[in-house]
């Protein structure tokens, strides 16, 4: 029997075994030529479409022995801009562009430009960075629950990094050198929802955390009895999600930070989505859980100012309680030949201009302008949650406030997006269960988007119905993830795209 049909027709395998199973059979030289052949027809296919460029530009392979003219370099810009723009300034895509409003990019551009020779780590030639960083954590670490932190002494303070993933990368990091030092934990454990961010188990593959995965109940919510259970001695960090990216839902906060506190351990809640959200939506009166620093087991918080803090992209708030936990995030070095060096996060240097147009993005928008944008946003999701609600085939999956992620029980939901595509929409694909979302910015709610994105999404369901036995282009691939038993070749499969990126 074909090797890659006999593990297909195993059926559920513990992962471990399949993972043995795997490499062993990946030695055989029919299956490596047959994973192979496999590999060049997709990574053909994406070649085509990741490209687009190589006709129309030119492409650069070695620096040009002269330099070009500034005006030729702008005017190639350009073009390659106004090819791209369109797709997000009109609201066709999930989550990526948050607000995108002209006059607000013209305004975070004169603001980079004024600083853009400006670098934080020399805060001695740029005070103002350190300025700005300062007064962005203040006031984020405000509308997160500073105010009402329960323990005074402990005064919530934080660092400002390039994006969320860097946030939970250096807040992982932080709990591990903690227990570490506080407690001689030497085989560090995180517990965290199936459903956190995939970050979370970059900072497991990174910092040499062992990741306890927890399941979620039937809304996609962090089982909380689970958690409990699987706290062992080595546990160093509890997480949950205001809100979660693939289902939107926002985690029992409340009960596992209580757990975390009664067993003296961290709890991290990633706000990296919903930070800049769900406190304007809650004064609104929309039903939103409390996840902050008023609950006295939140030792810390990640919240992405590039997402719907709406600076340009390349900027986080990880915040924490107490500066004694903010120590063992920062770098210091004593013994190096060039001088004492320290720094705050991972990168040496940084674009001191990026965090100078995330605070002017955070005054210019002020309180009132975040509700105004949080109330656009809730109602407009509400719209499409509505609208999937009414298609008979699509399920809306838990409880979602602005990310509305839907499934099928009748049709393949992978396809309906591949028709999607085809009209121009940008969605994300998610797995285990196959199910597609959309997280929804400001761009959404200009006029008609969420009616068309339903008219669409309806003739979508419709055309899959009618036709059944269409295999679609990129279906195939999104339901890779959860046909394929070998996460090798997926995982393998995906350094190839990677590589395909880097190809001129
Ligand atoms: C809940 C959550 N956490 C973390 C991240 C990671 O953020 P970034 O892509 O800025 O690294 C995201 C991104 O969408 C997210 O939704």
């Amino acid at each position: 029997m074909d090797p890659m049909e006999f593990i297909n027709k195993l059926g559920w395998v513990p992962p471990r075994i399949m993972a043995v199973l795997e490499r062993n059979l990946r030695k055989i030289p029919y299956v490596q030529e047959k994973i192979q052949g496999e590999y060049d027809g997709i990574m053909g296919d994406l070649e085509n479409s990741l490209k687009p460029y190589r006709e129309d530009f030119l492409t650069f392979s070695e620096i040009p022995a002269e330099g070009r003219g500034k005006e030729k370099i702008l005017a190639e810009m350009q073009s390659l801009h106004d090819l791209e723009a369109s797709k997000w300034q009109d609201g066709f895509v999930s989550g990526a562009v948050y607000h995108g409003d002209q006059e607000h990019i013209d305004f975070l551009n004169k603001v980079y430009a004024l600083n853009s020779q400006s670098n934080p780590l020399h805060s001695d030639l740029w005070p103002s960075a350190a300025k700005f960083e300062a007064e962005i954590i203040a006031m984020t670490a405000n509308m997160l629950g500073a105010e009402d932190n329960p323990d005074p002494k402990k005064a919530i303070c934080g660092t400002v990094s390039s994006g969320g993933t860097e946030s939970i990368l250096l807040a992982m990091k932080t709990y591990r050198d903690f227990a570490r030092d506080k407690k001689g934990i030497r085989r560090p454990e995180m517990i965290v929802p199936t459903t956190v961010h995939a970050a979370f188990d970059k900072a497991s593959q990174y910092f040499g955390i062992k990741r306890i995965r927890i399941p979620v109940d039937e809304n996609f919510c962090a089982d909380v009895i689970a958690t409990k259970k699987a706290v062992t001695r080595n546990a160093i960090v509890i997480v949950g999600s205001a809100p979660a990216f693939p289902h939107g839902t926002v985690d029992p906060i409340e009960e596992l930070s209580e757990l975390a506190y009664k067993r003296g351990i961290g709890f991290h809640t990633d706000a990296c989505l919903g930070g800049f959200v769900l406190p304007w939506a809650k004064k609104l009166g929309y039903d939103v859980p409390t996840f902050d620093f008023s609950l006295r087991g939140v030792t810390s918080i990640s919240a992405d100012t590039h997402k719907y803090g709406y600076a340009a992209k390349g900027t986080s708030v990880v915040l924490y309680r107490g500066e004694e936990l903010r120590h063992y995030q920062f770098y210091t070095s004593t013994e190096w030949p060039g001088g004492l060096y320290f720094s705050p996060t991972l990168a040496g240097s940084r674009p001191g201009a990026l965090s100078a147009a995330c605070w002017a993005s955070m005054l210019t928008m002020g309180a009132d302008g975040y509700t105004q944008a949080a109330k656009k946003i809730m109602e407009t999701a509400a719209i499409i949650r509505k609208g999937v609600d009414e298609i008979p085939e699509l399920s809306v999956l838990g409880n979602p406030l602005f990310v509305i992620a839907f499934g099928s029980d009748t049709v393949n939901v992978f396809r309906v997006m591949d028709y999607m595509t085809k009209q121009g929409w940008s969605l994300n694909g998610l797995h285990k269960p196959s199910a597609v979302h959309i997280c929804v910015t400001l761009r959404h709610t200009q006029p008609e988007v969420a009616e068309k994105f339903i008219e669409d999404l309806q003739a979508g369901v419709t055309f899959v119905r009618e036709n059944p036995d269409e295999e679609g282009s990129m279906a195939p691939i999104y339901g890779m993830g959860s046909s394929l038993p070998l996460r090798g070749v997926v995982s393998d499969m995906l350094k190839k795209y990677l590589d395909l990126l880097y190809k001129i």
